[in-house]
């Protein structure tokens, strides 16, 4: 299933495009926005796609073929964006869009753990697949004072290597999880037993936790239409990436790469996310960059109806002065 891409034509307008822009999509993810802007800056402008899952940019040419040498892939992580821009030669760039997040086909297809309804599979939850390959051809993972020496390392990696005090704050900052102590708890209990490797381990010790509070013995305790398990892989999935840390350390190079008058459209999925690039761009205003969207736009009834993953949606866009 390729991914819808969320606020589609919000984002075409907003980034004023038109035949010769250079723009910058630093999440390729399903090429959804890349494709359409494509289209929409030919027969002479280019895209740079970034993406830091290498399936994601294989499975992007696909889409992508038609356009030939109008796109440059990069498989990188975008918080090394001046970098790549540098080295791909990528010039008079007069828009950025950053979609953050997953797409949908990882969520649900590539055995990568992002899901907690598909409990076989292995809790990685890592974008960057190529640290994935790195730690599979060492095996054991190589490491230095037990921290694994290819970067980032899997959630199961790190369920194993925080302490209590570690675990807790995760659940708590990344997740606002309520269960946070009893969760972490929970988890420094279990791992004495058996190793948190896959997603059904940890789902079950989160249910157990969520059954004992509530006193019931529901095989599912749904609390307000959410699985219990939700806030706790939204917290393990942004400590494994550092997702709100790569936000922080993007926005100062998009800005310095835009062309005067270029813009820069993100797209953020929850509210520590937009927290972060709404204070940066209010630290920026009149400085190095105008507001262009005083309150963040939102999805349209139809969308929201026919995309769930909009609904949360949050759009904000700036133009370099
Ligand atoms: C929401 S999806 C983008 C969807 C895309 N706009 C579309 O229309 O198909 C986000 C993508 O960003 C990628 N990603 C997440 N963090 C990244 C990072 N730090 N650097 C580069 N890519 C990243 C993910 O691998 C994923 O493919």
């Amino acid at each position: 299933m390729r991914h819808v891409p969320v606020l589609l034509n919000e984002v075409l307008e907003n980034l004023q495009l038109k035949n010769g822009s250079n723009v910058i999509d630093c999440t390729l993810g399903d090429a959804g926005h890349a494709e359409k802007i494509l289209e929409l800056i030919g027969p002479n402008g280019k895209l740079l796609g970034i993406d830091v899952d290498a399936e994601a940019i294989l499975r992007t040419k696909q889409f992508l073929y038609k356009f030939d040498k109008r796109v440059v892939f990069a498989r990188d992580n975008f918080e090394n964006l001046e970098k790549i821009v540098k080295e791909k030669k990528f010039e008079n760039i007069t828009g950025i869009l950053m979609d953050y997040g997953w797409s949908s086909p990882q969520f649900e297809e590539r055995g990568r753990g992002f899901s907690f309804l598909k409990t076989d599979e292995p809790l990685d939850m890592r974008y960057d697949t190529y640290l994935k390959c790195m730690h599979e051809v060492s095996n054991p993972p190589m490491s230095i004072d037990g921290k694994p020496l290819y970067g980032p390392c899997s959630a199961a990696e790190l369920l194993d290597l925080k302490d209590y005090g570690g675990l807790e704050e995760m659940f708590r900052k990344y997740g606002e999880e309520s269960l946070s102590k009893e969760i972490a708890q929970a988890i420094v209990e279990k791992r004495k037993d058996y190793t948190i490797e896959s997603v059904g381990d940890l789902v079950n010790i989160v249910l157990q936790v969520y059954r004992k509070k509530l006193k019931t013995d529901k095989e599912i305790p749904w609390i307000g239409g959410l699985h219990p398990a939700t806030k706790v892989f939204q917290a393990l999935r942004i400590a494994v990436n550092d997702e709100l840390g790569v936000i922080e350390r993007v926005l100062p190079q998009a800005i310095e790469v835009l062309q005067s008058g270029g813009r820069l459209v993100t797209i953020t999925f929850h509210s520590i996310e937009d927290s972060i690039v709404k204070h940066y761009f209010k630290s920026q205003n009149n400085k190095t960059i105008n507001i262009i969207t005083k309150k963040p736009v939102i999805c349209s009834e139809e969308e929201r109806e026919n995309n769930p993953r909009a609904r949360s949606a949050k759009l904000r866009v700036v133009e370099k002065i």
